[in-house]
């Protein structure tokens, strides 16, 4: 086992593998207080990806209620008791990883292989309250609610040390240095399912006509081109922000990234070098880096597993605390009290208001003069949106027409 950095427990963890970064690392904001559990984005996904023999059950994507709704069925719940409380001193995780708790000898990560059952009901628990029941003509007006729940979408983190990479012991899973997504070789895998069992968050998925696994690819075909993925550009809600999350630790050595073009080129490689130094800042023009790591407002799924993962959640407002810091660890207080601001702090509304504005990656963002502006990675400007929608009056009766309008606005 080599030692890692992992920034979300704030310390050294054990992993199989020495630590090997990305040129930049894709990441993902979803704000749950706006999802509608349209499940939009689930078949976005599932009509690009996943419409193939053997594919049936599989949703990349999901979006499931918590806390009684799970896809797998109870995955979440059943790796908690496994791994057992969390507990944390002053920010730093002070329990084990799925890496520190596995056994070291029959498995190197913690982890639970879903059965066939468990994979087939991706709606269980939808729209199930928690806290008692709603009586008729029942109000509630008091922050958190007493009676709750809220929609958790859920794609692969993109992790930074992915479990179901750590378990596979045919190498078939690998990080790409060009972007950090984590994808699964079809060619070398021969379906143990290694990654299956080892991936915490349910997240690979076996195939059996083909005896392969599959898993979310991140769309990479989309960010190649500086796209955003399907599930973030059809979301209904607008509730999703794609982007990169800065290094933030940059005393850990970059792989060159393996493209023959790039290689042969000596502007490519300075452009290259100059990526990476910039990856390491953290950038307070960038949205995801500024709501992750300035604003600290959006958080990780489950930390305490310790697999760094790159989806960051605005946490719900109306929900009870401690659950809460159950499924997104220290921190959400903060958080919560952040969001509940926004609408009098331009910058962090300005940014919110950019999400699902356009089928671009944002890449720098500004809000100035009542507008917020978003440019893509070749410096265009891409969106414009105005934080206030301007109201125009027309008199109600129209003099050119002869007619009397009953909606002036
Ligand atoms: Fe939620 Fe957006 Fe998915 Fe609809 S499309 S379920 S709003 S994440
Ligand atoms: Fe692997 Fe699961 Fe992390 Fe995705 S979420 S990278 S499948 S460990
Ligand atoms: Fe599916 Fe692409 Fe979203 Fe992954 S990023 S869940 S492949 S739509
Ligand atoms: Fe490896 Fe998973 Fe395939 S463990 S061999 S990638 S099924």
């Amino acid at each position: 086992m080599a030692k890692v950095f992992n920034w979300q427990l704030g310390r050294e963890m054990e992993y199989p593998y020495p630590d090997a970064k990305p040129q930049r690392q894709i990441a993902m904001v979803f704000d749950t207080n706006k999802c509608i559990a349209c499940q939009t984005c689930s078949m976005a996904c599932k009509m690009t990806w996943t419409s193939g023999r053997g594919q049936e059950y599989m949703f990349w994507n999901n979006v499931e209620t918590k806390p009684y709704g799970s896809y797998p069925t109870a995955w979440d719940v059943a790796l908690l008791e496994k791994l057992g409380p969390q507990t944390w001193e002053e920010g730093v995780y002070t329990g084990k990883t799925i890496f520190e708790a596995a056994d070291g000898k029959t498995e190197k990560v913690l982890g639970l292989l879903p059965t066939d059952e468990e994979w087939a009901h991706p709606n269980l628990g939808e729209d199930e309250i928690a806290g008692g029941n709603v009586p008729r003509g029942m109000h509630i007006n008091e922050l958190p609610h007493k009676v709750w729940f809220f929609y958790l979408p859920r794609i692969c983190n993109h992790c930074s040390y992915p479990a179901c990479l750590a378990a596979c012991p045919r190498r078939a899973i690998y990080k790409r240095p060009e972007d950090g997504i984590v994808l699964i070789d079809q060619s070398r895998c021969r379906g143990y399912r290694e990654c299956v069992k080892a991936c915490p968050y349910g997240k690979s998925m076996f195939r059996p006509n083909q005896e392969v696994s599959n898993k979310c690819i991140g769309c990479y075909p989309k960010v190649e081109k500086g796209l955003q993925t399907q599930c973030v550009e059809q979301c209904i809600g607008k509730i999703r922000g794609q982007g990169w999350l800065s290094a933030g630790d940059p005393e850990v050595p970059r792989p060159e990234v393996p493209s023959a073009a790039r290689a042969d080129s000596k502007d490519a490689r300075a452009a290259s070098d100059d990526a990476r130094a910039a990856s390491e800042k953290v950038r307070e023009d960038h949205p995801i880096d500024y709501l992750v790591r300035v604003r600290k407002i959006a958080l990780p799924l489950y930390p305490q597993f310790g697999t760094q993962p790159n989806i960051y959640y605005i946490p719900p407002i109306h929900v009870p605390a401690d659950y809460l810091h159950q499924i997104f660890g220290p921190g959400v207080e903060h958080a919560i009290e952040t969001y509940k601001q926004a609408k009098d702090d331009e910058t962090l509304k300005g940014l919110l208001l950019l999400f699902g504005s356009t089928p671009e990656i944002i890449e720098r963002f500004e809000v100035a003069k009542g507008t917020a502006r978003g440019w893509n990675g070749k410096g265009e400007l891409v969106a414009t949106i105005p934080l206030t929608e301007p109201l125009h009056v027309r008199d109600s009766r129209d003099a050119a027409r002869g007619v009397v309008r009953l909606d002036v606005t």
